[in-house]
């Protein structure tokens, strides 16, 4: 994915929903349309912060040096209505600066650039039944998979888990259309899902779509796999943020080029700002795009995604949520 490839777009609207959440509506630069989608998707949102500290040094010494951000996020607006996306961002604590960024930099007016929308966890379409269990800022995909399927066929449930009922983002627009159909549990009540109860009682072709903490989708995977449920009727989505860690240095062989990766700048980001391009769909550790052969490394390499198998970590890296604890790291780029 390039540049040349994103859309231009203005915030017409920001709300803060939450203490931790805040709702953006993003519209096309000169109006119209934006591109369809289907519920479950993604965008990349481009910020492009201070160039404070990302660093690249060509073979010959020379330097560069850009801050770019690029974070996805779930559109949750409804797949009918095309003249905005919006999406939800929580402002992460243990951020590399992408969060605050959005929480921080942009309002009203603010011109950000967007990647085209990609599906990476759409509804089954020859489902019995869909069970979908959101956690916190994990409902942004279901708002968008709701608008069709309120109006089908197909029988569902929604399970919204959340802190407490402040933390509750969307639940007014959730209500409104979804009514007593949308099932809350509040930890702050000592509120949790049944979810031996949940998944050992669906009809058969039922699948179940979770999103949000890692330790929910682990649970439910394992749940899921305790109970029988075959892989293929399990769909998760997180987008883990590319969490921040060590400083260290990689060399790029065929580009011929030594980066720095800052502690919090993600090993993609580093690249991107040394000027090599490294192809991407989700940045989020899940798609696969972006898997890049280690041709030497001395030291760890500190694996954050959910794509590769045990095997292939030996050899592969994902540089959108990986990085590496090590003296020396060679990349096949
Ligand atoms: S871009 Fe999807 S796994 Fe890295």
């Amino acid at each position: 994915m390039s540049e040349e490839q994103t859309l231009a777009v203005e915030v017409s609207a920001v709300e803060q929903i939450t203490p931790l959440i805040k709702h953006f509506t993003l519209s096309p630069v000169g109006g119209g349309n934006l591109p369809a989608f289907s519920g479950g998707s993604h965008i990349v949102v481009v910020m492009r912060g201070d160039a404070r500290d990302g660093e690249a040094r060509r073979g010959d010494g020379r330097r560069g040096s850009t801050r770019v951000h690029r974070n996805p996020y779930s559109l949750l607006s409804s797949p009918h209505r095309l003249d905005a996306y919006e999406i939800g961002v929580r402002r992460m604590e243990e951020s590399r600066g992408g969060s605050h960024f959005m929480h921080d930099q942009v309002e009203v007016g603010t011109r950000l650039e967007i990647a085209h929308p990609v599906n990476l966890f759409a509804l089954d379409k020859i489902a019995r039944k869909h069970v979908l269990i959101a956690g916190g800022i994990g409902i942004t995909p279901f708002l968008a998979q709701l608008e069709d399927l309120h109006p089908g066929r197909v029988p569902y449930e929604l399970h919204y888990t959340v802190r407490s009922p402040e933390h509750a983002a969307f639940l007014p627009r959730l209500r409104e259309r979804e009514g007593e159909r949308v099932r809350m549990y509040y930890d702050s009540e000592g509120h949790a899902i049944d979810y031996d109860g949940l998944l050992s009682n669906q009809p058969l072709g039922t699948h179940v779509y979770v999103c949000g903490p890692a330790g929910l989708i682990t649970h439910v995977a394992e749940k899921a796999r305790r109970w029988g449920w075959p892989d293929s009727h399990v769909h998760w989505e997180q987008f883990s943020a590319p969490p921040v860690g060590d400083p260290f240095d990689v060399f790029l062989a065929r580009s011929n080029l030594h980066v720095h990766v800052p502690p919090d700048q993600s090993l993609m980001e580093s690249i991107e700002a040394a000027g090599v391009e490294v192809p991407y769909l989700c940045r989020g550790g899940v798609c696969g795009f972006c898997q890049t052969q280690v041709l030497a490394v001395e030291g760890e390499i500190v694996h954050n995604d959910h794509f590769l198998s045990d095997s292939e970590r030996a050899k592969y890296i994902m540089p959108c949520v990986s990085r590496a604890r090590c003296k020396s790291l060679v990349l096949d780029l």
